[in-house]
């Protein structure tokens, strides 16, 4: 699901609109919702709740169909949560966002409807998995021979090339994570450098410049005129567009992938295990003293 940014412009719109029909017709008569026509329902359910609507339009972009996770949020069915599973405690979660993370706040969303939310998530929960894998392994090997930690940020140590790590176990799905390391360049990470694209991917850049020297990396940022570009030796390089012999983007991960050669399953697993132990903080919350 790589959003484009005309067609996530087009998303945004459509939400939009859906939501203010939901808010028109919702005044006074609540449970009927006039003049809002419900979305067809997922494969596989049965009934669409108001949950499931409201759902789809506030949280299925990050947190993808089905509350299965995506490119932007965690998978919501796990049955495991990182701040809490107990009614109470979803409740101040999606009212509240978690703070330092791309999980926003609801404020606009109204107590009813966040708690007809919560009853959809009840209904999408899949039976907990054992988990898999050996987090002590997978950190030795992040570290050590997977020379993860040559390009990721983990709790302030490692490289900067790509994306930092440090709450991608709250952050992102299983199925994510395992894609990322055996097909990076399948879905790249988006980051939010400032640049004319807005949101933009670790996509790989080559510049060269006039006296021949050659500069791959990821662009920190970019618009009209200069791009800074990161080098795998984590240095930057500010550079003017007009100094550039050529200047390309390429639809490629930086990260090399990790086939069955490099990384067997169960070193796999032990990865993905102790990414997973990587996780934000539940941010204080009312009433309650942390
Ligand atoms: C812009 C992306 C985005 C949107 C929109 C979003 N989320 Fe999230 N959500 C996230 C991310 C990222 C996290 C992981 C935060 C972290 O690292 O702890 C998260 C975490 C959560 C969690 C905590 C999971 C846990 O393990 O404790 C819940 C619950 C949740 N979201 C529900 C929702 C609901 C419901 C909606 C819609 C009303 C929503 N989110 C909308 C990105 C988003
Ligand atoms: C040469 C540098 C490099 C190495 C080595 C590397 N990565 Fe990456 N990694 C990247 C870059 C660049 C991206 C962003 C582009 C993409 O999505 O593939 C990335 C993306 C990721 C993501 C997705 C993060 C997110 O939030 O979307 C994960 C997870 C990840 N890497 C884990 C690993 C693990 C585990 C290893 C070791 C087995 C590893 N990486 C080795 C450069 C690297």
């Amino acid at each position: 699901m790589r959003a484009t940014p005309v067609r996530t412009s087009l998303l945004a719109v459509g939400v939009t609109i859906v939501c203010v029909t939901l808010r028109l017709g919702g005044q006074g008569a609540p449970a009927q919702r006039p003049g809002a026509t419900p979305p067809p329902p997922v494969a596989g359910t049965k009934i669409v709740t108001p949950g499931a609507v409201l759902f789809r339009q506030e949280c299925v972009f990050c947190h993808g169909v089905g509350a299965r996770g995506g490119m932007r949020g965690p998978d919501l069915t796990t049955g495991t949560w990182s701040h809490g599973g107990s009614h109470a405690e979803l409740i101040a979660t999606i009212t509240d966002g978690v703070q330092g993370t791309a999980m926003p706040a609801h404020a606009h969303l109204k107590d009813e409807e966040i708690a007809q939310i919560v009853a959809y998530l009840r209904t999408v929960q899949q039976p907990v998995t054992p988990p898999r894998g050996d987090a002590t392994r997978g950190e030795a090997l992040f570290v050590g021979s997977g020379r993860c930690g040559s390009c990721h940020l983990v709790k302030g140590r490692g490289g900067r090339i790509g994306p930092e790590l440090t709450t991608v176990g709250s952050a992102r799905s299983r199925s994510y994570l395992v894609e990322s390391i055996r097909e990076p360049a399948r879905h790249l990470t988006e980051h939010e450098g400032t640049g004319e694209a807005g949101a933009r991917r670790y996509d790989t850049v080559t510049a060269v410049t006039n006296d021949g020297r050659k500069i791959v990396g990821v662009a920190m940022n970019e618009d009209t005129f200069t791009v800074q570009i990161m080098d795998a030796g984590d240095r930057i390089h500010s550079l003017r567009k007009r100094d550039l012999k050529d200047f390309r983007h390429e639809d490629r991960s930086l990260m090399p992938a990790y086939g069955e050669a490099q990384l067997n399953g169960a070193a796999l697993d032990d990865l993905v295990a102790y990414l997973q132990t990587l996780r934000a903080p539940t941010p204080a919350r009312k009433g309650e003293p942390r």
